[in-house]
């Protein structure tokens, strides 16, 4: 991974400059065509109402945000969504894996799985799940890290242009 990005959680209160960046980061991908619950257009304000939302649930303890910052400015962000039901208390859902297209390529997705998986471990989340569309950047960072595809949806989501698209069903456990 580059020597100038620095991978950590962001604690509660999320300062407003950080979602900011976190959006910017999230409108980029939509615009990139990235299928990660939304439609295009949309728009910066779009994106820091959805990261409003995410802060929340920090504070509130049900999600953990990652955030990669390349030279100081976030570039890339990962969640862990603890808010699972209590006859689940050991697992957890990875979402939004996102990196701007202008810092992709150079591992940073990679560092973001694997800090998530500590913090998942930190947590006593040893099951992880998640979802993506099959054939896409994501679903290699996926495969590379050791997760296993369980199968296919078809027709699951949209992608932001409105087509049609699978979703692959991902776990891995953790080592405890
Ligand atoms: C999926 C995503 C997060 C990957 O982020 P990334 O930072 O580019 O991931 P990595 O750099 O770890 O890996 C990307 C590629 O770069 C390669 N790579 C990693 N480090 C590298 C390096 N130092 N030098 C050259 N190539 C490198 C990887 O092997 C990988 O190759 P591939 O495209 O053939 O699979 C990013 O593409 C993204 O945000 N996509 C849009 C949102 C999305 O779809 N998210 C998933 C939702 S489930």
């Amino acid at each position: 991974m580059n020597g100038g990005v620095e991978i950590s959680a962001l604690d509660a209160p999320i300062p407003e400059a950080a979602l900011v960046q976190l959006a910017a980061v999230l409108v980029d991908c939509v615009d990139g065509g990235a299928s990660v619950s939304f439609m295009a257009p949309f728009s910066q304000a779009d994106g820091l109402g959805y990261f409003r939302k995410v802060a929340d649930a920090v504070a509130s303890g049900e999600a953990v945000l990652l955030a990669a910052k390349l030279d100081g400015k976030i570039v890339g962000t990962v969640q862990l969504g603890l808010d699972t039901p209590p006859n689940q208390p050991h697992r957890a859902d990875l979402k939004k894996m996102l990196v701007h297209r202008s810092a992709r390529g150079h591992g940073i997705g990679a560092g973001l799985m694997a800090q998530i998986e500590v913090e998942a471990i930190r947590r006593g989340r040893w099951l992880l799940v998640l979802d993506t569309v099959p054939g896409e950047n994501g679903y290699r960072l996926y495969k590379r890290a050791g997760w296993t595809e369980s199968g296919i949806i078809p027709n699951y989501a949209l992608f932001p242009d409105g087509r049609l698209c699978d979703t692959a069903v991902f776990w891995k456990r953790l080592d405890r």
